[in-house]
């Protein structure tokens, strides 16, 4: 947090499959797998291009459709929220190492953008997985969850948390 690479919009990827952007996106997924975090934005690894991983696991993210969604690679990827973003949750963040928030998002969405190998991808999410989505997203835009957030009380520490909210809490790091 403060990078000025995360305070700033990400560039849009004109060639997804040249061996620069290749090798971001395995940097990106190897940073993920080792920070065990839910998703990634190209900024949060210091280059400026928007890109996008995610994933959100049915164990966290329920059962219902569109709440889930499977590792994804996402590139210049487009939002619109389908509802108001007031539904409040959990997120942490690799940028904001140590803290979490109470975050208000939408909890429908839809979005598109392309894969790694230049293919559509469109989909409607709801619930955790349009919570993650939203996070990765505001990255290339600059945008910290902090800076979502109505009531800054709720910006906590993690070793602050009562160990009885921990599984609830832990929900989200991106
Ligand atoms: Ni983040």
């Amino acid at each position: 947090m403060g990078h000025p690479l995360l305070r700033q919009p990400a560039r849009p990827v004109a060639l997804p499959a040249s061996p620069e952007i290749s090798s971001l996106i395995k940097d990106m997924l190897d940073t993920m797998t080792a920070a065990g975090g839910t998703g990634l934005a190209a900024p949060q690894i210091g280059e400026p291009f928007r890109v996008v991983i995610f994933q959100a696991d049915p164990a966290r993210a329920g059962e219902g459709p569109d709440e889930s969604v499977g590792l994804t690679i996402l590139l210049n990827p487009l939002i619109e929220l389908l509802t108001a973003p007031t539904i409040l949750g959990w997120e942490g963040c690799l940028s904001v190492p140590g803290l979490r928030g109470l975050v208000p998002r939408a909890a429908n969405i839809r979005y598109r953008g392309i894969d790694a190998d230049g293919r559509a991808i469109e989909r409607q999410a709801r619930g955790f997985h349009a919570r993650v989505v939203q996070h990765e997203v505001d990255h290339l835009d600059g945008i910290l969850y902090p800076q979502r957030m109505h009531d800054l009380s709720q910006l906590v520490f993690e070793s602050e948390l009562d160990w009885s909210q921990k599984g609830e809490m832990a929900a989200l790091e991106v």
